[in-house]
């Protein structure tokens, strides 16, 4: 492997990420505070759990807005990234968490379509989706979201979260304010 350090990265963030969620809904402890960024969370949240509950007759076209939802997203955080100049070694893991999620989606309604998975399966992966939301956007997508807030304002974020205190992740090359080197 050529990029063996963040793909080490990417493993232990995969392990942080999952856990049981039983029920997401949109509350405040998920603002990062990049409103376009909360405005594409909460809509996660929707789509994600009308598939969760969704039935024989719904399934399919809540499938299909997680998807059309899941491609905008991922690609206006890409658009952030590039024009960000966000560093490679968090980009990567983040695009690759992306790529999963994206992978695991179209297999699904794909098989789906044709009678191959049933409802059980939609609404496995649904759990899924909800398992990994929480962790991708409290680590990631809250980094992402802090460097956006640096690089616009000339100065780091501050987020107002209920029962949350805020935490330094903004990778800005200074290593005492560096998480990812912390957790190394
Ligand atoms: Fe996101
Ligand atoms: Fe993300």
């Amino acid at each position: 492997m050529s990029n063996l350090q963040s793909n080490d990265h990417h493993v232990h963030n995969a392990q942080r990420t999952a856990r049981h969620v039983e029920k997401l809904e949109w509350n405040d402890g998920l603002l990062l505070g990049h409103g376009p960024m909360d405005d594409e969370h909460r809509e996660f949240v929707n789509v994600v759990m009308a598939l969760r509950y969704s039935t024989v007759e719904t399934a399919l076209a809540a499938l299909a807005a997680v998807e059309a939802h899941l491609i905008s997203h991922f690609d206006l955080e890409h658009e952030w990234m590039d024009k960000t100049a966000f560093p490679d070694v968090y980009s990567k893991c983040h695009r690759d968490q992306h790529d999963e999620v994206l992978a695991s989606v179209f297999q699904v309604h794909q098989l789906a379509a044709i009678g191959q998975i049933g409802l059980g399966g939609v609404h496995r992966l649904a759990q899924s989706l909800m398992d990994w939301f929480p962790g991708h956007a409290d680590y990631m997508d809250s980094s992402l979201s802090a460097w956006i807030n640096g690089k616009t304002h000339g100065g780091q974020a501050v987020v107002l979260r209920r029962n949350l205190v805020y935490e330094e992740r903004i990778p800005d090359g200074d290593p005492k304010n560096d998480v990812h080197a912390k957790a190394a």
